[in-house]
């Protein structure tokens, strides 16, 4: 099994069209899938796939007695994916998000062992993605000490480039984890340049901005709905460097 997190240091990097659309190009190629949404205080994933468990990731990070496998959705009829795909939702409630925020150190630390806890009651699945809040959110922090590999997601914009600068330097390096970066929503080959230039770790992808992303919206899963769209060659690519690199 790989797990793979999808991170950044700033929000609307492009973080949970990434890890939906690679999520579903995996379960294409692979016979199992999960992809975990643990942006707990912007959950989005529900617009997508409906929750038709009536757990959440919130119950299984906080409570012992709940099973990952209690709270996992099969998606793969409404994804059209070929192989499984089953998605573990973040509970998009008020009171929810407020309470993932306002975990102490105690519950934080819980929530580590039971993300780990995956690898155990998830043997046998191919790949498991995790979706995360920007920064260093506790959340963000247990899916990138979880993962075998993180995807880095960031803009061109300068307070992009410096603080992803600092998020590598304060916080990746010494973890020793497989990180590299995607430059998204880019606009000329220049920005991508800025970027590279100033962070120093693999390139595997430099995506394009392309209105088409935000006007198909979230009911739209590229990769399935419009395999010849130049985002899913994208996507497609992302996915065998980030398995390869
Ligand atoms: N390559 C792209 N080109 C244009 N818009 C994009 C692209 N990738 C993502 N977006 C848009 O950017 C916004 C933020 O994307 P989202 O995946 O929600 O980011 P995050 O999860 O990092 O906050 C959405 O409106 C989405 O449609
Ligand atoms: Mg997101």
């Amino acid at each position: 099994m790989q797990v793979i997190t999808i991170h950044s240091y700033k929000g609307g990097t492009g973080k949970t069209n990434l890890s939906l659309n690679l999520a579903v190009s995996a379960a294409n190629r692979a016979k199992r899938v999960a992809l975990l949404e643990l942006d707990l205080e912007s959950p989005a994933i529900y617009n997508t796939f409906k929750n038709t468990r009536g757990k959440w990731m919130n119950d299984f990070l906080e409570k012992d007695d709940v099973k990952l496998k209690d709270i996992l959705t099969d998606v793969s009829m409404t994804a059209k994916t070929k192989g499984a795909l089953e998605v573990g939702l973040a509970n998009p409630e008020m009171s929810a998000v407020r309470k993932s925020i306002g975990g102490d150190r105690k519950e934080q630390l819980k929530g580590l062992k039971r993300l780990m806890s995956i690898r155990e009651e998830l043997k046998g699945y191919d790949y498991v993605f995790f979706d995360t809040s920007p920064g260093v959110t506790y959340a963000s922090i247990n899916a990138v000490l979880t993962a075998d590999r993180i995807i880095l997601v960031a803009k061109s914009d300068r307070f992009d480039i410096e603080g992803t600068d600092r998020l590598i330097a304060e916080f990746y390096e010494g973890l020793e984890k497989k990180t590299g970066l995607v430059v998204n929503r880019v606009l000329t080959p220049q920005m991508t340049q800025a970027v590279t230039e100033k962070i120093k770790i693999p390139l595997l992808a430099s995506i394009p901005c392309y209105c088409e992303v935000p006007i198909a919206g979230s009911h739209t899963i590229f990769v399935n709905d419009k395999p010849g769209h130049p985002y899913s060659q994208n996507i497609e690519e992302l996915l065998e460097r980030t398995l390869a690199f």
